[in-house]
């Protein structure tokens, strides 16, 4: 199959036609009118690059450091559960392209895929996330599995203390494990590709959290608002290897998350799946930054769509950029090509991006390169 992907929307067109409408909605849709989503987007298209001239950019380089590691790219790739619904596989897709490019793979709670699975396919690059929910002994169950297989990072995400409410989810009557009636029965007769394939590897379930992969289970809607301070400060003390805070938006959560002794802060607003009228993560982000100081590790993620976006976060203080949906858009329309179209995609637009900055290394953007700074 020739070349399909030649931008984002290309991907999310295809993924759009290809996947039932539920799946789609799954991953396109967010919380409530879906305005902090499309604010993400728009806001990064809004900031603008100054292109410089007469400098020598025949050799540029794209790797970035993180906790004194280098990395061959500046992003990884953002949690994301139940990515199998999307194409059979697509954990394994994506823990394969995380070793194969050098870049982060956070594995959801969530995921399809188990811990001790994905950090055999994706090794040192695999990350954990992980959700609290009602039963804290689970959260440490999953804790104490990801330690014993050697996973060195634990992202905990703390922005999610009620799912958000996702009218489209609601509508189209997703739910996890997926249950089928007669209107998604319809919705997937009328999609046979994705269907058969799907049926064929059977319907992708929660492996980390189902009564097989933990002695409880977790319920997808079930309240996670016992995830405060206090529970923090005990993650600290129980994990030894890097810990970093996702779903910041305020600079003073920040810095107190700072002054807890995590190791880094991944500003966030779920690519606004969770507070509809949640501001856009990029306009946070410089506050963020100046509030914690230039040394202290920043991560990035909500809206970024192609290469140049990932400049732009670097540029107003992330240290590091995480991919949400694109990927998952690139799988859906395409499987594995997909997926390899579109981190080479990206990859292409940050190189083109770097030699009209002037920028040969990529470890010099700074706000310089926005217009307006
Ligand atoms: C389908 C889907 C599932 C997600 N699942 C999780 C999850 O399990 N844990 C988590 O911390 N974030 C989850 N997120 C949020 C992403 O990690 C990330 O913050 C978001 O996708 C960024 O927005 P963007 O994709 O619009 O750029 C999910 C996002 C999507 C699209």
């Amino acid at each position: 199959m020739g070349k399909t992907i030649f931008s984002l929307a290309d991907a999310r067109s295809l993924a759009k036609k290809r996947m039932p409408k539920m799946m789609f909605d799954y991953i396109d849709g967010s919380a409530g009118n879906e305005i902090a989503c499309d604010l993400n987007c728009s806001a990064l298209q809004q900031v603008r690059l100054l292109p410089r001239v007469l400098i020598n950019t025949e050799s540029r380089s794209l790797g970035k450091k993180l906790f004194e590691r280098q990395w061959s790219l500046p992003f990884g790739i953002a949690p994301m559960g139940m990515c199998n619904l999307t194409w059979p596989g697509a954990d394994e897709m994506l823990a394969n392209a995380a070793k194969h490019y050098d870049i982060p793979l956070v594995l959801s709670t969530m995921a399809s895929s188990s811990i001790e699975t994905t950090r055999s396919r994706a090794g040192e690059h695999a990350w954990f996330q992980l959700y609290v929910g009602e039963a804290e002994e689970v959260a440490f169950e999953l804790v104490d599995r990801a330690e014993a297989c050697g996973y060195e990072t634990l992202i905990l995400t703390v922005d999610v203390p009620e799912i958000g409410f996702r009218p489209r989810e609601q509508r189209n009557g997703f739910q996890a494990p997926i249950r089928i009636g007669p209107r998604q029965f319809f919705d997937f007769a009328t999609h046979p590709q994705w269907s058969i394939r799907t049926l064929l590897n059977g319907v992708p379930g929660l492996a980390n959290v189902s009564p097989l992969g933990g002695s409880r289970k977790f319920h997808r809607n079930e309240n996670r608002g016992k995830v405060d301070w206090r529970f923090l400060e005990g993650l600290r003390r129980r994990w030894p290897g890097k810990l970093i805070v996702k779903g910041v938006l305020g600079a003073e959560d920040a810095v107190r998350i700072r002054d807890t002794d995590i190791d880094a802060v991944y500003v966030s607003n779920h690519g606004g799946r969770q507070l509809d009228s949640a501001p856009a993560a990029i306009q946070m982000l410089p506050l963020i930054r100046a509030a914690v100081g230039e040394a202290y590790p920043l991560l990035f993620d909500s809206g970024v769509r192609d290469g140049e976006g990932v400049i732009k976060a670097l540029a107003l203080g992330a240290d590091f950029v995480f991919l949400g949906r694109p990927l998952l858009y690139a799988i859906g329309a395409a499987g594995n090509q997909g997926l390899t179209e579109m981190i080479e995609l990206i990859v292409r637009q940050i190189d083109i991006a770097l030699a009209q900055l002037g920028c040969p290394d990529i470890e010099d953007i700074d706000a310089s390169v926005i217009i307006g700074q």
